[in-house]
């Protein structure tokens, strides 16, 4: 994998996913204000880029802490079951807390992880995705702020991969496949 040629066209670009995170930080510093020391959770590994740019612009006492989960593997299907594969290292217990995703996608990954961090009883938990596909949800979740909805196409790029490549692209783009060569 990837087993195919593709190519990757442009679609969001990334001073347009900047402008985007300015106004996101500043919806969070709002709903954060009065919070002590917020926790950031970034979801490994596609988040890593987003959260960095993020936690720049927030502009408030943060701890960064991360978290990864099961997912794609090294395909292009969700596999539903999701476990915990990395623990965060710190406490949540009565703090306010924000979880980074990449992009909700059928949603599992975001509902499981929102029902574990629950479960260690956070004072607040807020999500934000920096993508959001629609058309693909499985499970009634929405992020309490998303960066862009797209439409059903595989996207790479800003820490997104296929396959483990492409997470170094500094804008999004949309994979898309080419006919084998047949000549
Ligand atoms: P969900 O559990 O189906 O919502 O999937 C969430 C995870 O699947 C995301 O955090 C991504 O890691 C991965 N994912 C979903 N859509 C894409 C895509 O278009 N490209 C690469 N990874 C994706």
């Amino acid at each position: 994998m990837p087993h195919q040629n593709y190519v990757i066209d442009e679609m969001i670009s990334a001073k347009a996913i900047a402008a985007r995170i300015e106004d996101l930080a500043r919806e969070i510093r709002k709903e954060f204000k009065t919070t002590d020391k917020l926790v950031v959770v970034g979801l490994l590994r596609g988040s890593f880029v987003f959260i960095a740019d993020l936690v720049r612009e927030l502009d408030l006492p943060v701890e960064v802490d991360f978290l990864e989960a099961s997912s794609y593997g090294d395909g292009m299907e969700s596999s539903r079951e999701v476990r915990i594969l990395k623990d965060l290292r710190g406490q949540i217990e009565g703090r306010d807390v924000l979880v980074v995703e990449d992009i909700v996608d059928t949603g599992h990954t975001l509902a499981h992880v929102t029902k574990y961090l629950m479960s260690r009883k956070p004072a607040r938990l807020k999500t934000i995705a920096l993508l959001d596909k629609p058309a693909r949800r499985e499970v009634d979740l929405k992020a309490s702020w998303t960066g862009f909805e797209i439409p059903d196409e595989f996207v790479v790029g800003y820490g997104i991969d296929f396959a483990q490549r492409n997470r170094n692209l500094p804008f999004i783009g949309k994979v898309r496949f080419e006919e084998p060569d047949k000549s």
